[in-house]
């Protein structure tokens, strides 16, 4: 497998495991804890005692803490099992292995967390799409995203004079790539969020890149673009839409014969799912063997439980 995304599967395992010790603790400063050991031990109880209106999230961290053995449930009652003792492992700290700042944006999504338990559409919580376009602007800037990016072009052989869609592209995405095609190439990026296109709009204007647009689009709607593309690039963004196959068929139509989807996905694992359901528009994660169930008609190629490529015939 390509070493750049061995290193990103890496530098994502060394990543979670950091921040498990972070998310466990996180236990203490929502009292959630000492609410158990108090015999409040319910979700709707929890959610009494301290006013959090969002009981989806409280029961998705209550059962995260249940698949690492920190909390057992009996008949929706929550049972602390050993006492909360949180150790990091010498190899928690592989700092060679990773990013730091993937780290730094997992918990950037962590500490929303008590904003979010107490209200759902709390503004103190940053991570929406739309609303906090400003902030995902920055993150999406973070050399770890760069480092997907790069992963993206060096596996899908990605050139000058390539013409690209990217669909859920935010506003940073379109502008690494510009550069890569150069400006006898094309790239068309899509998004959903007015606001990250209008981020992304500025940014290309500042920059002069002629051959770059952004469309105010949602990708689970009919795109209305047909065969024009060599490469189209879905990288991290099947986890907020609700219709995947409506999304890949519009990508397998805007590819031209011979050309190349390529997806790139967060594995699924219990702490990737909880950092993304501190994102309003989290759907759910999608395994490599969902996605390629839906990739028919194509050659598929698939690097580790991150990217996969699959080549239009
Ligand atoms: C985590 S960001 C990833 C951005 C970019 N692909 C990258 O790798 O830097 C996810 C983006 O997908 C967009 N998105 C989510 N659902 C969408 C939809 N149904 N249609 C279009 N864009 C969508 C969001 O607005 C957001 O900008």
């Amino acid at each position: 497998m390509n070493k750049l995304i061995t290193d990103i599967g890496n530098s994502i395992e060394a990543a979670t495991r950091f921040v498990k010790g972070y998310i466990i603790s996180i236990g203490s400063v929502t009292n959630i804890f000492s609410a158990i050991e108090n015999n409040i031990q319910t979700v709707d109880d929890i959610a009494e005692e301290y006013g959090y209106r969002n009981k989806r999230l409280l029961k998705l961290y209550l059962d995260i803490l249940c698949s690492y053995s920190i909390l057992k449930k009996e008949n929706s009652k929550y049972f602390l099992v050993d006492g909360v003792n949180i150790r990091l492992e010498k190899r928690d700290f592989m700092l060679d292995k990773m990013k730091e700042d993937l780290i730094s944006f997992f918990m950037s999504l962590i500490n929303v967390f008590p904003h979010l338990l107490i209200d759902p559409n709390n503004p103190l919580a940053t991570t929406d799409f739309e609303r906090d376009a400003n902030i995902w602007s920055i993150w999406l800037e973070n050399d770890w995203f760069k480092s997907v990016r790069w992963a993206i072009t060096e596996i899908g052989r990605i050139g000058k004079r390539d013409y690209i869609l990217d669909m859920g592209s935010g506003s940073v995405s379109p502008l690494y790539f510009a550069e890569i095609v150069g400006e006898n190439g094309r790239v068309t990026g899509l998004d959903k969020s007015k606001k990250m296109v209008e981020i992304a709009r500025t940014k290309i204007e500042n920059r002069g890149y002629s051959w770059v647009e952004i469309e105010h689009c949602d990708i689970e709607n009919d795109v209305g673009l047909d065969e024009e593309y060599d490469i189209v690039i879905l990288s991290m963004v099947l986890e907020y839409v609700h219709n995947m196959e409506k999304v890949i068929e519009n990508a397998y139509n805007a590819l031209k014969d011979g050309g190349r989807l390529i997806i790139f996905k967060m594995p699924d694992n219990p702490i990737i799912n909880f950092t993304e359901a501190l994102i309003p528009q989290f759907v759910k994660l999608r395994t490599t063997r969902e996605i390629k169930e839906v990739l028919t008609k194509v050659i598929v190629k698939e690097y580790g439980d991150l990217l996969i490529v699959a080549h239009k015939y």
